[in-house]
């Protein structure tokens, strides 16, 4: 299967200069939409995960999956005042200004070894985000999964001693 193959590139998306990769395309494919969650779930279940956590939006659409094919959980992070019960905050840099992600404050039990999944990895700060969320909360982190990652922003770097992975790489 050819997962790069379905993934349509929407040039000057959101701005112009930037190369959009729209996934959408490849989530209507349903085999496609299949072979990708399998494989991301195959590399979560090799690490021994016991909990799925993805980030809004479309890493509910990549993660939610993944747990429900393994039999694990799976906690939402999400945008500021979504999430009703007590939650840990955490305020991360963007190219300009800040963003704020949430997450339950009960969601992740001390020792709990934890899988984050995400379609994209950009420039890192949504997920390096994420896994200082969870190890505040006392959980361990012991997979990354993307479906795409954008080598040339090199957002490894925030993500550095952390297992990670990407079905798909763009080098350009
Ligand atoms: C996109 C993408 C990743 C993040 C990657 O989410 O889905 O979550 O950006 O960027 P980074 O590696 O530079 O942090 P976005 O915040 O655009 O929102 P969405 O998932 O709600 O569409
Ligand atoms: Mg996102």
């Amino acid at each position: 299967m050819n997962l790069e193959e379905k993934i349509r590139n929407i040039q000057d998306f959101p701005k112009p200069g930037i190369g959009f990769k729209d996934i959408t395309t490849l989530l209507q494919d349903g085999e496609a939409f299949r072979y990708a969650i399998k494989k991301i779930a195959e590399n979560v279940k090799a690490k021994g995960a016991d909990l799925v956590i993805g980030p809004e939006a479309r890493g509910f659409i990549m993660g939610t999956p993944v747990a429900y094919e393994l039999g694990i959980g799976f906690v939402p992070i999400r945008k500021p005042g979504k999430l009703p019960a007590e939650v840990i905050s955490y305020e991360y840099s963007l190219e300009y200004g800040t963003d704020i992600l949430e997450m339950h404050k009960d969601a992740i039990k001390p020792g709990t070894k934890v899988a984050i999944v995400d379609d994209l990895l950009a420039t890192g700060g949504t997920i390096a985000a994420a896994t200082k969320m969870v190890e505040k909360l006392g959980g361990e982190v012991v997979d990354i999964e993307f479906l795409i990652e954008l080598d040339f922003l090199n957002g490894r770097k925030h993500l550095e001693g952390y297992e990670v992975n990407s079905l798909i790489h763009y080098t350009e």
